[in-house]
């Protein structure tokens, strides 16, 4: 059975194909990180940031699209 984060990653990835997109980037929290490698992306770098006074250790992530 395929999982909420992969099934949502895997129609991202149709749309952005359909769209001619050769890349998804992903702004991604601390707790997403570990299931967004497992499905394909590749941390690039940390990106803290604060949104209204709220402290984010997020991370930029990139995953190339088959042409
Ligand atoms: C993060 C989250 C969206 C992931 O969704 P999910 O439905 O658990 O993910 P999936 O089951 O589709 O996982 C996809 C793959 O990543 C792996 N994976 C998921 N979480 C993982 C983790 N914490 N560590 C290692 N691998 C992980 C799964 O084993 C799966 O691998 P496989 O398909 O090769 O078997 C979900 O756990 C969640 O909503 N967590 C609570 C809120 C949260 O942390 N949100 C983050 C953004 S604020």
């Amino acid at each position: 059975m395929v999982g909420i984060g992969r099934a949502l990653v895997e129609a991202v990835e149709r749309e952005a194909a359909v769209r001619g997109h050769g890349a998804l980037w992903a702004d991604a929290s601390v707790p997403a990180l570990a299931m967004l490698q497992r499905c394909g992306f590749t941390f690039v770098r940390a990106n803290s940031k604060s949104l209204r006074g709220v402290a984010f250790d997020n991370a930029w992530l990139v995953k190339a699209l088959r042409s």
